[in-house]
């Protein structure tokens, strides 16, 4: 039996997302379970290299999680002729410089979002991956969400008829750090460090329609920064220019033709009366389902209720109680892990993944779109691109 290597350059790999769910949950459990094996019987192994700016704490998470290789020269990483993959999921605005330099270098690349500030660039990028003829994979990780995953396998049985609306609720209370340190790290709410609700979530809302539903036609949102004033890592006060909530109306059409209204609401400034963080519900003429990111609850046609609006009365029906939970029929592990294994088993086949930088690049685009949206007060048409 062959074993092929996978040598993987991993920066911003002390971050949040960095390291929990690339490091943590995705690469080291593969590395751990002993990579995996192909159709033809060749195993795949992954060898991770961390990079870092801090030498002392890059040191330390590579001694902590028995990592061999680390290094603080990101340059010198991308140019290793041993390298294979270069992963990114540094500062949004650091990320098109990397992925530039990695791809012209002849490397793959697995990155998180949004893979670039503007569109230009994000089509920039997309195009210099086609040049390479490398593989690149964008990290799409709400559409391998156990929720999701069984809301898609609804539509793809024709479980709701004609699918009429999708609605998304996204948000929770982010601390504003005074009193309470904020949960989320502080450049995301300055715009000038490539923070914001619409830039961060409409690049997720877009391939989540996409995979869900159909093709984003047109797009009418209100951003706001509710919070305009926060307090950062180093408890110092400073001006959140970024928008900490977006509220988003979608035109979308199904492969079929169908229209499809959709709406997602975003926000930082939100307390969850919810089941989850994140809930979408698919209003369908034959059935409607609600999904988070682990459960999805389905109502048939034939079992919904006759509720009749009558303000004078108590309500006597409980409305939870009759959906029905969707299994899982199968196990579905960690969503960031799944698209790796995906993506590896691609870059070995040599062929292009399904989430790349072009769907990154429309992720990009329905973000300036919806930014723009929202400064001219208007619905603005999502054109279609191509390279
Ligand atoms: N897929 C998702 O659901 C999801 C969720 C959150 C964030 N993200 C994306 O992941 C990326 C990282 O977000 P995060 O929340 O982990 O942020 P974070 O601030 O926790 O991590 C950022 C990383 O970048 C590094 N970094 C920061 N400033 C730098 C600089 N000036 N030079 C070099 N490196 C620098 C940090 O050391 C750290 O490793 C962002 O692009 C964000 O949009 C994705």
């Amino acid at each position: 039996m062959t074993t092929r290597t996978l040598r993987i350059a991993m920066n911003g790999i002390t971050g949040r997302m960095g390291y929990r769910q690339h490091l943590l949950r995705s690469i080291l459990p593969i590395r751990d379970q002993g990579g995996f094996t192909l159709e033809d019987g060749t195993k795949v192994q992954v060898e991770p290299i961390l990079i870092g700016r801090n030498e002392a704490k890059i040191k330390e998470l590579a001694a902590l999680h028995g990592v061999e290789h680390w290094t603080t020269d990101l340059d010198g990483a991308i140019s290793d002729p041993t390298v294979d993959i270069v992963f990114d999921a540094s500062m949004t605005s650091l990320r098109a410089e990397t992925l530039r330099k990695a791809m012209k270098a002849g490397k793959h690349i697995f990155t998180e979002k949004p893979t670039a500030e503007t569109l230009d660039e994000a089509v920039e990028l997309a195009s210099i991956a086609q040049e390479a003829g490398i593989t690149a994979g964008v990290v799409h990780d709400k559409l391998y969400l156990p929720g999701l995953v069984k809301l898609r396998r609804l539509v793809d049985e024709g479980f709701f008829g004609r699918i009429l609306s999708i609605r998304g609720e996204f948000g929770y209370w982010v601390f504003e750090g005074e009193t309470q340190a904020a949960q989320r790290p502080s450049w995301n709410y300055r715009k000038e460090d490539g923070g914001g609700m619409t830039t961060d979530m409409f690049c997720h809302w877009n391939y989540v329609l996409e995979g869900i539903i159909g093709t984003v036609k047109s797009v009418n949102a209100t951003t706001v920064t509710h919070i305009p004033t926060r307090w950062d890592e180093q408890g110092s006060e400073y001006a959140a220019t970024a928008d900490d909530a977006a509220y988003g109306i979608f035109e979308l059409e199904t492969p079929g033709g169908d229209q499809v209204v959709g709406q997602i609401n975003s926000s930082w400034a939100v307390r969850v009366y919810r089941d989850e963080l994140v809930e979408f519900q698919v209003d369908g003429t034959h059935g409607s389902a609600v999904a988070g990111l682990n459960k999805c609850v389905a109502q048939q046609r034939a079992h919904t209720p006759k509720p009749v609006w009558n303000p004078d009365l108590p309500v006597t029906e409980s409305f939870r109680d009759q959906w029905l939970e969707v299994p899982a029929n199968g196990d579905l592990d960690n969503g960031f892990k799944a698209q790796w294994e995906e993506f590896l088993r691609d870059v070995v086949a040599g062929r292009e993944h399904r989430f790349g930088l072009l769907s990154a690049a429309r992720g990009v685009q329905l973000a300036e779109l919806g930014l723009q949206s929202s400064a001219e007060r208007r619905t603005l048409d999502v054109p279609t691109i191509s390279l």
